[in-house]
């Protein structure tokens, strides 16, 4: 049985031959990756307009020439080989005439897709895998060139450029983008070191600053790795009018809110057991006692161990004979409680040693780097973080204005054993707040014991799974998919296959085996158990203000044909009191960027999605 591709080829030789050589043409244009659709639209339409045009003269050219090949042949009066200098200079004038139809059937053949063959190719055939291997080095080389063009424009608002998967939802055009309100859910990172963690996050902070979003990053590596730079000069390419600080260059103020959040604040920096319960409410009753006393509220850390001498404290609560008895049974019964606590808060005072008596707070910049030096002093580092996180909490819960975009992010989680629940605690309960959260880890046990990583795992609304050698239990998250498996039978005497057996199986989204050799800069984005492959885009701070700089000077700007609307106009305004411009990464203000957006999905319409995608779970969410 002639295939299909021979006898397309005969009647397009017979019918219009020049079709032949467009076919192989746009089918090499095919391979460089023109799109099939384009060609198939920019085929037919010259295609109808050459058959009403040239239709009728191919027509009776073609019956003209029957009739004198049959009126020659019946005669007998030229020999056969006679016929074939005639018959060549029709051919060419046929050529000639029908090319106007040929060639957009040659563009119209080479749009069709090719056929799958049903039986899956063995896997052990080199050639299959040398094609397989050649695509793959395509795309990334694709999608390298493509997301070091989005790191240097300052128009950009893409997290990574896609590598091929099912996250439509996230997907415009080639670009992986976060949908509207993704910066304010919880985020996991998970990667060995060296894998691209870091420069994902400064990536979302760069993305925070072009949502306006306020951003706290604690830097739990101790600085070691310039982090505070680097996120610092994503966030200000993006947002080059943004109020920077850092701690602890700069003091923070955790003394802010009534005396209640500040004693639920102080109690978070001691571990306290089930068995330990007595201790804690002892601890919270001495400590309210001396945060709640009449009279201004305590601003600093010396203060409050000077309030919670017993004489201070009986001297303030005199005029109350409760307070008082109170005060009394717990410095004078015989497990003198009240000087437990003044002990252990006069050991947490010298410890920070005036660290968080400042006067700026949370709300007192758009940026705070924190860098907590885990590694030089990590009792003293992690009971700063506790107080730190616990006042974050505070600050997007009560404090910071309602619906205030606001994003923590955490790198090296692992490294903040103190701080972990309270961060748990705000990846589970954020969301309402719209106060997002990013965890990032050098593997999932790094995440904490299993009952922390299965609250993480649960809360997570997106996790990135980064180059590591054990990815199975994150891997999992993204669900199998059914797919045809082929078994061959050989006969012992023939190289050739004899009989092939299919059948479909499930099979993981994620192969482990690719997860472990990702190539720097390369993540699997899980979203809702589907997962797609993509390339984060490295931010490059300094041609972004060049290319500002540059755009302001060749005002106006020549348009892009991506931008479709303006970004959500930039939040409520730096609340707080004045503090200190940090220096503008650019001459001016940039104007609004024009940043891609998510189109609905369209109802019944393929959108380019396969059905598998995610793009229908999207539905209704916010
Ligand atoms: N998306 C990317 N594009 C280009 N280069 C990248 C990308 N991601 C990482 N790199 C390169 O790899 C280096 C290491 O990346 P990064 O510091 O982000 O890794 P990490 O996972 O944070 O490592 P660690 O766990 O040690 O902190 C970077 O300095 C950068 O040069
Ligand atoms: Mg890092």
């Amino acid at each position: 049985m002639p295939s299909g591709y021979l006898l397309a080829s005969l009647a397009m030789l017979v019918l219009a031959p020049v079709s032949l050589a467009a076919w192989v043409l746009a089918a090499a244009a095919v391979q460089l990756g023109a799109r099939r659709r384009v060609l198939a639209v920019c085929g037919a339409v010259p295609l109808v307009l050459g058959v009403v045009v040239v239709g009728p003269r191919m027509g009776a050219a073609a019956s003209l020439a029957g009739a004198q090949v049959l009126g020659a042949a019946g005669t007998g009066a030229v020999p056969a080989w006679g016929l074939l200098g005639p018959l060549a200079g029709w051919f060419g004038r046929w050529a000639l005439l029908t090319a106007p139809v040929g060639v957009p059937a040659g563009m119209v053949a080479a749009a069709v897709p090719p056929s799958r063959s049903a039986l899956p190719a063995p896997e052990w055939e080199a050639r299959e895998r040398r094609a397989a291997d050649r695509a793959e080095a395509r795309t990334r080389k694709r999608a390298t060139k493509r997301a070091d063009r989005e790191g240097a424009d300052p128009r950009s608002n893409a997290l990574a450029v896609s590598l091929g998967g099912m996250v439509a939802s996230w997907r415009i055009g080639e670009l992986v983008v976060p949908p509207p309100g993704q910066l304010g859910l919880a985020w996991l990172l998970v990667g060995a070191p060296g894998a691209g963690k870091t420069t994902a996050q400064y990536r979302l902070g760069y993305l925070a600053g072009l949502e306006r979003r306020h951003l706290v990053v604690i830097d739990a590596k101790g600085g070691h790795d310039g982090l505070a730079r680097g996120m610092v000069a994503a966030y200000l390419a993006a947002w080059s009018e943004a109020r920077v600080r850092l701690f602890p260059t700069e003091r923070l103020d955790i003394w802010r809110g009534d005396p209640q959040a500040v004693v639920n604040r102080l109690v978070e920096v001691w571990d306290w057991t089930a068995e330990s319960s007595y201790w804690r409410e002892s601890a919270m009753t001495a400590l309210r006692l001396a945060l709640g006393q009449p009279g201004p509220p305590c601003r600093s850390g010396a203060e409050l161990v000077r309030r919670l001498d017993p004489a201070a404290l009986e001297r303030a609560w005199e005029h109350d004979p409760a307070a008082l008895g109170l005060i009394r049974r717990m410095s004078q019964g015989k497990n003198n409680e009240l000087g437990g606590v003044h002990i252990r808060v006069g050991n947490l005072v010298a410890a920070l040693s005036g660290a968080l008596d400042g006067e700026a707070s949370w709300e007192d910049a758009d940026c705070w780097i924190v860098t907590v030096p885990a590694m030089v002093a990590s009792r003293d580092a992690d009971s700063a973080l506790r107080v730190l996180l616990s006042d974050y909490g505070h600050f997007t819960m009560a404090r910071k204005q309602a619906g205030q975009p606001s994003l923590l992010m955490v790198d090296e989680f692992s490294a903040i054993a103190g701080g972990r629940r309270s961060a748990i605690d705000l990846l589970e309960r954020g969301r309402g707040a719209n106060a997002g959260v990013v965890l990032a880890g050098q593997s999932a046990v790094a995440l904490g014991n299993e009952e922390e990583r299965a609250r993480l795992l649960a809360a997570a609304s997106c996790i990135l799974l980064f180059r590591t050698p054990q990815p199975a239990e994150l891997a999992a998250l993204a669900g199998t998919t059914r797919e045809a498996e082929g078994a061959w039978s050989f006969d012992p005497s023939d190289p050739e296959p004899g009989r092939v057996t299919i059948t479909t199986r499930a099979k993981a989204r994620i192969d482990q085996d690719a997860v472990r050799q990702l190539p720097t800069g390369e993540a699997d984005l899980i979203v809702r158990g589907v997962a797609e492959r993509i390339r984060i885009i490295q931010t490059k701070p300094e041609a972004i203000a060049k290319a500002r700089g540059l755009t302001e000077l060749c005002a106006p700007a020549p348009a892009r044909p991506v931008g479709d609307r303006e970004l959500p106009a930039p939040s409520s305004p730096p609340q707080g009191q004045a503090a200190p411009r940090s220096p503008s990464a650019s001459l001016d203000p940039a104007p609004p960027p024009r940043v891609r957006r998510h189109r609905p999905p369209v109802p019944g319409g393929a959108a380019g999605a396969s059905p598998t995608t995610d793009r229908h779970n999207q539905e209704g969410q916010p």
